[in-house]
């Protein structure tokens, strides 16, 4: 593996070998010094053109753990502002000693694009409505480490899957894994069409939440349109906002997820956001190692594969 632009084709032994190095990398984060020396003298380039809280500083810190620098670049402050090109800004973080990039943009493919133009490996930090292969990772992690392994579980992604690049990997992923998916939104929150997608689709939470062992919540991305997607925000929460009601279907060792960024109030109810059994905040943690692991495979040569 060269770069990690998308989840689609890594196959599973592939995705289970970074998850048991993943586990390696959770046990350092748990030592006191929580540091190992593997990419010493390495740079990591960090391009966000879009906003990011997790996956930027889950990438640095990533990096740092694994003893490698990091460059850190912002649209905003920097002379893209002047009309200066993706590709310019690549080339330039490379001319500066940048041993790999992870690349999130607003266009599809624009990581593909820079694996092209700048010689180094890339990773996919999330493209459009394309592609979020590091979340997909952290995210059969977590399943994988509450569960012990994923199959067999039945997982329900719910919300504005059409505009989700996090729906799109996550799908591939647990499905390559051997959970089962069902896609929930309204139909306009659907994608267009999912003929040959590994996965079932559902119009109506109620009538699925009680077989699922994962609810899945995404926030509807109104960046990319996912509000023209029904009437009004209080008739989506009513349909598929997670409150207490269709908290108490969950079955009874079910439990839920969320990317990140959260709406409390709009597909979780606030105080839902903070019960025990949401992994939210597990999936934040796992995030790191998850992304040490995608860092060390891709940057040391000996371990590439
Ligand atoms: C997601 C993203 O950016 O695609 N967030 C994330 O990376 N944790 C989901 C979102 O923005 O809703």
């Amino acid at each position: 593996m060269r770069h990690l632009l998308t989840i689609e084709g890594v196959t599973r032994p592939e995705l289970e070998d970074l998850l048991d190095l993943s586990d390696e990398f959770l046990n350092v984060l748990d030592r006191d010094i929580p540091k190992v020396p593997t990419l010493l003298g390495a740079t990591v380039a960090t391009m966000f053109f879009e906003p990011s809280t997790r996956t930027r500083l889950s990438f640095e810190r990533a990096a740092r753990a694994l003893s490698a620098d990091v460059l850190s670049f912002s649209p905003g402050t920097s002379s893209v502002t002047k009309g200066e090109s993706l590709k310019d800004t690549a080339l330039t973080l490379k001319a500066m000693g940048a041993d790999l990039m992870v690349v999130r943009h607003p266009a599809t493919g624009a990581a593909h694009r820079v694996s092209r133009w700048a010689d180094l490996p890339v990773v996919n930090g999330g493209d459009g409505a394309h592609q979020h292969p590091t979340q997909a990772l952290l995210d059969a992690f977590t399943l994988r480490r509450h569960f012990g392994k994923l199959d067999g579980l039945r997982v329900g992604i719910v919300g504005d899957i059409r505009h989700s690049r996090v729906a799109r990997s996550d799908l591939q992923a647990f499905s390559t894994l051997g959970a089962t998916v069902t896609l929930v939104a309204p139909p306009t929150l659907l994608p267009l069409d999912t003929t040959g997608w590994p996965c079932d689709t559902a119009t109506e939470l109620d009538g699925v939440i009680g077989d699922l062992d994962v609810v899945y919540l995404l926030r509807i991305q109104s960046e990319r349109g996912g509000v023209s997607g029904f009437t009004s925000l209080p008739e989506y929460v009513r349909r598929f906002g997670l409150d207490d009601r269709r908290f108490r279907l969950l079955r009874d060792d079910a439990v839920i997820m969320h990317p990140g960024p959260m709406n409390r109030g709009v597909e979780i109810a606030p105080h839902i956001a903070d019960h025990p059994r949401t992994l939210i905040l597990d999936q934040v943690r796992n995030g790191v190692a998850a992304r040490m692991a995608v860092l060390f495979r891709l940057m040391t040569p000996e371990a590439r594969r």
